[in-house]
């Protein structure tokens, strides 16, 4: 199965790609956690991306679709895939096609979470997020049974450095100038299915499932 999550900052992309990975046994591909590993650990790739995530502003795209075309020539995309934060312009959705098309493969659905704005500045400045695991918590809508400690590892949780109003704000700007256009571009395509992200986090999954395993579209 080869996927992408589509949606806002804060509409349940990361929390929803953890269970899909799971149950299809995919590899989770996230690009802003890519970003995140290289700004942990220094690297030049990280520095010139931090420079950009800080101001919530997307990264060059040159950048972005090399390193996917990388990681997709990995052997456990062999059996497919799931894209989370990526594509986020119609100029990456093209490249993306490109780079599909070499490797003889297409996509099979493109999955839409929507939210309304309002929600999503309140789910990304209560998110928490485990350093050891990467687990991701919200502080009213998911959290840990002990403040400030993964469930899973024990690990402390932490804050992301651009989940704070304003640059959630700007996130979100820059999502519906530049992202929001997917949506017509993989519905053109007959790839994409909408749902509705302000369900609970359990119910959202379960209408994944149904999207990519029943008749609904
Ligand atoms: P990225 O890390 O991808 O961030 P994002 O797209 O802004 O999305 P988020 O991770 O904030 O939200 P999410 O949908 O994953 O929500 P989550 O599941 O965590 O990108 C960061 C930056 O990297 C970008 O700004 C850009 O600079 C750069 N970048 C990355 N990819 C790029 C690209 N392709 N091109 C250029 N630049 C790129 O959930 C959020 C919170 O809500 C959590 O606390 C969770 O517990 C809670 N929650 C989730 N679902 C529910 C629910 N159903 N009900 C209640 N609470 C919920
Ligand atoms: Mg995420
Ligand atoms: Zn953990």
């Amino acid at each position: 199965m080869r996927l992408i999550l589509l949606g806002p900052p804060g509409a349940g992309k990361g929390t929803q790609a953890v269970s899909i990975s799971d149950r299809y046994n995919i590899p989770h591909i996230s690009t802003g956690d890519i970003f995140r590993f290289n700004i942990k650990n220094n690297t030049p790739l990280g520095l010139k991306a931090k420079e950009y995530m800080d101001k919530g502003l997307l990264v060059p795209d040159e950048v972005v679709v090399e390193i996917v075309e990388d990681r997709l020539k990995n052997d456990d995309c062999k059996q497919g895939f799931l894209l989370d934060g990526f594509p986020r312009t119609v100029n990456q959705a093209k490249e993306l096609e490109n780079v599909l098309g070499k490797m003889d493969t297409e996509l099979n659905k493109v999955i839409n979470i929507q939210v309304d704005k309002k929600i999503l500045v309140e789910r990304a400045v209560g998110r928490r997020i485990c350093r050891d695991c990467g687990s991701t918590y919200h502080i009213r809508f998911n959290p840990p049974a002990e403040e400030g400690v993964c469930d899973l590892c024990s690990g402390e949780l932490y804050q992301r450095d651009d989940d704070n109003e304003k640059t959630v704000a700007k996130r979100i700007e820059v999502y519906l100038s530049e992202t929001e256009p997917l949506i017509n571009f993989y519905d053109e395509k007959c790839k994409l299915s909408t749902l509705d992200g302000a369900k609970a986090i359990s119910q959202v999954f379960d209408e994944i499932v149904e999207v990519l395993e029943g008749n609904t579209k």
